[in-house]
């Protein structure tokens, strides 16, 4: 090394200890500061700063506390949630920074799950884009809307895998597959928080619901969990541990009991395994009134034992039960907790508002001008668009009916979400308002030319059995190709909506049926906020294309879809079962002892439908068509050490542009456990010219491969593989290897 390359290097090498040290004496001072303001607070401001209350402004769950104002004065209170707004948060801080004896400053949360005033499409929909920058940057905008109107917190991202569609609350998550959600949740995560909170754009994020809500007992919401060990640990848990590593600053127990313990009291998942291995630093804080739920759930006699068992089990902050407050100043003093539980919980806390700068600026988050600014603001609608393409699935399109030409004759536009506004931004969504929303109807006027007759009849309402088909046939009657606007309403999915049929409500079937008689070409958009039951107009309609609550912008973006201004790239995150009965059907399933075999009864199977489902997870169309390589693998075996290259080449062989979601799975043949017959590992998306090729090299170690062996160590195991690749989880092209 020369003279001079030496004193760079040594430069850098200082240069990097002085940044450690930076961060460590960042750390020290942070500490310093939380234990100057900790050392004066007495009991009631401890157990203060672990409570969260609700303001009246807006309601989330079952009970409101009248008091909640007089307990921030009397420093009761450390969070506040469903308050927004510059001058309302302003005016509550107000009375903790004024009137509390310590002047502690309140933490502002809300649940901004899919944008806070322009709204993105629900998580369900935007995970179908695959697209992990545009799911940060939407998050991102989130962010900046929330805290430009005074927010410092969103209950977001839910990273609940879910492989149910009944269970309603589906629609907040990116799907059913571990791999992809962990990368989903991680991107939320910094999309939510920034670089850092030192600006006035971050807020914190909370990972929730943790952990293994999304697999209630028969897609009920609430309801009962019970699964492995193994299972939690290598299906629901990654996702959490991804979005701690993306360094989440919060995390909200579920609701949910697991193998008869309820996650609020769940130490070995709140202790042990978040701080213990994932060595998590935020704070814990519980869904709403889920100590005192424990009750009900029977693992504890009253709301005072529910509390010590939270505490103890390492839950920092009570939302909106008041069980900290009215009970853990008695435990504590009856020695059921340990004040050093009370201690840690309050510093963790006290933690996050000297990184949010509270301290400093209480009122750092509520300035006017900025929210005037910054909430819907036209870029960020604009970018709405752009997500919301990015969201939509092009489920069918025989005969190539889709794209439609602008100049079309004429065109019908039918069915109960057709020119509808109110369903659009779906469930959760924050202070979006639906007036504002785009319409298919609107978005498709913005398109067709000046000559086109368009015709709109709404034919029956989403969810009774109202009808007006004759108008809407008559309507219908009268266009060269028809768009069909089915689905559910935006309040059919979410919390405590869970379906026990996922047809489509109301007699939407039934006037399907008839406009289909009618013999014209046929496009099907669906809105909904989970997969559906649709084999019906699966095996009948021209085209579909899914669109789930594509949010502020859905309108335009369909239109840019249905008219070729975009062409659609979504894939499904969520498998689309034929029936209800063949749920929880995932492709990541195991292969059991008898595999589906036609030509042998005794194989594991359905008497009166296929075990395949009607939409596979990883499917979706394009306007444009792409064939696959033979799929390569660059050494037959590998050790434990080396890197396995896959390569496959991929072209356009279509007429235009188009985006293709490269996908690669592995099966691992042989384990001291079974494993599943497929496991997402990796995917790129990648843009293809018409005749482009190009060859994608996807690379795996053998840490990709570990599981929970038979003893529950975390590791691969020597062995026979198989690696495919493709358009989606079952049309594959496969090679094998081995690890020694
Ligand atoms: C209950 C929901 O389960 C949770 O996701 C939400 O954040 C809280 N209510 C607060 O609204």
């Amino acid at each position: 090394m020369n003279k001079f390359k030496f004193t760079i290097a040594l430069a850098m090498i200082m240069m990097l200890f002085a940044c450690k040290n930076m961060k460590v004496n960042t750390e020290a001072l942070l500490d310093r500061k939380v234990d100057s303001v900790f050392a004066l607070m007495n009991i009631d401001e401890k157990i203060g700063q672990l409570t969260l209350y609700t303001s009246d402004y807006d309601v989330t769950g079952p009970t409101i506390r009248a008091s909640y104002k007089e307990d921030v004065k009397s420093g009761r209170v450390g969070a506040i949630f469903n308050a927004v707004g510059t001058k309302y948060t302003r005016e509550l801080q107000k009375l903790a920074v004024e009137n509390s004896r310590l002047h502690i400053p309140l933490i502002f949360g809300y649940d901004v799950i899919h944008g806070y005033k322009t709204i993105f499409p629900i998580p369900l929909g935007e995970s179908a884009s695959w697209d992990l920058e545009a799911i940060e940057n939407s998050a991102r905008i989130a962010a900046l809307e929330a805290s430009a109107s005074g927010l410092h917190w969103t209950f977001a991202p839910m990273v609940d895998i879910a492989r149910d569609p009944r269970w309603g609350r589906i629609a907040e998550g990116a799907g059913e597959d571990t791999y992809l959600g962990s990368l989903i949740a991680a991107a939320r995560v910094k999309g939510f928080q920034g670089q850092d909170f030192s600006g006035t754009s971050s807020v914190l994020a909370c990972a929730k619901h943790y952990a293994a809500y999304g697999a209630a007992l028969a897609g009920r919401d609430y309801n009962t969990v019970d699964m492995s060990e193994r299972t939690l640990r290598e299906v629901y848990l990654p996702p959490f541990h991804a979005a701690c590593n993306a360094g989440a600053a919060t995390f909200m127990t579920s609701f949910n009991e697991i193998a008869g313990v309820p996650s609020t009291a769940n130490k070995q998942l709140l202790t042990d395994i978040l701080r213990g291995e994932w060595g998590f630093k935020g704070f814990v804080v519980t869904d709403y009134t889920s100590i005192n739920e424990m009750v009900q759930h029977g693992n504890c006699a009253n709301e005072k034992e529910a509390g010590e068992l939270a505490i103890n089990a390492g839950v920092d902050m009570d939302m909106q039960g008041a069980v900290y407050n009215n009970y853990l100043k008695k435990s504590i003093e009856e020695n059921k907790v340990n004040i050093e539980q009370v201690n840690a919980a309050v510093k963790r806390i006290l933690r996050m508002k000297f990184m949010l700068g509270l301290f400093a600026d209480p009122y750092k988050f509520c300035d006017e001008e900025r929210e005037k600014k910054v909430v819907f603001a036209k870029e960020n609608l604009d970018y709405a668009r752009e997500v919301a393409k990015k969201s939509i699935v092009l489920l069918k399109n025989s005969k190539s009916v889709l794209p439609l030409s602008k100049n079309i004759k004429s065109l019908a536009l039918i069915g109960p979400l057709a020119n509808n506004k109110s369903e659009l931004i779906g469930n959760w969504s924050g202070q979006g308002d639906w007036h504002n929303a785009v319409s298919l109807l609107d978005g498709v006027k913005q398109k067709v030319s000046a000559e086109t007759k368009l015709l709109y009849a709404k034919g029956c309402n989403i969810n009774d059995d109202s009808t007006n088909f004759a108008e809407a046939l008559k309507v219908a009657q009268n266009a060269d190709v028809i768009v069909l606007a089915l689905g559910e309403g935006a309040w059919m999915s979410g919390e405590a909506s869970s379906r026990s049929n996922i047809n489509l409500p109301g007699v939407q079937n039934e006037l399907y049926k008839e406009i289909l008689k009618l013999g014209k070409p046929l496009v099907v958009v669906l809105m909904n906020g989970r997969p559906l039951t649709i084999q019906h107009i699966a095996n009948t309609a021209d085209a579909i294309l899914e669109t789930w609550f594509a949010g502020t912008r859905a309108g335009d973006a369909i239109a840019d879809v249905l008219f070729g201004d975009y062409n659609p790239s979504g894939k499904l995150t969520a498998t689309f079962p034929r029936s209800v009965g063949q749920i929880p059907l995932y492709y990541n399933a195991k292969n059991t002892g008898r595999p589906f075999d036609e030509k042998n009864k005794y194989t594991s199977k359905y008497l009166d439908i296929q075990n395949t489902p009607l939409y596979p997870f990883g499917f979706g169309l394009s306007y444009t068509t792409f064939s696959y390589s033979d799929v390569k693998v660059n050494k037959d075996s590998i050790s434990m050490t080396d890197t396995l290259q896959i390569s496959v080449t991929v072209k356009n062989t279509g007429k235009i542009a188009g985006e293709e979601v490269v996908q690669l799975y592995v099966r691992d043949l042989v384990g001291s456990v079974t494993r599943p017959v497929k496991e997402l590992k990796g995917f790129k998306k990648l843009m293809l010219q018409s005749g482009e090729s190009k060859e994608i090299v996807f690379k795996l170690t053998s840490n990709d491969l570990a599981f929970y062996t038979l003893d529950m160590t975390f590791k691969a195991e020597k062995g026979d593989f198989k690696v495919f690749v493709g358009t989606n989880s079952v049309d594959v092209k496969e090679a094998k290897f081995k690890i020694y």
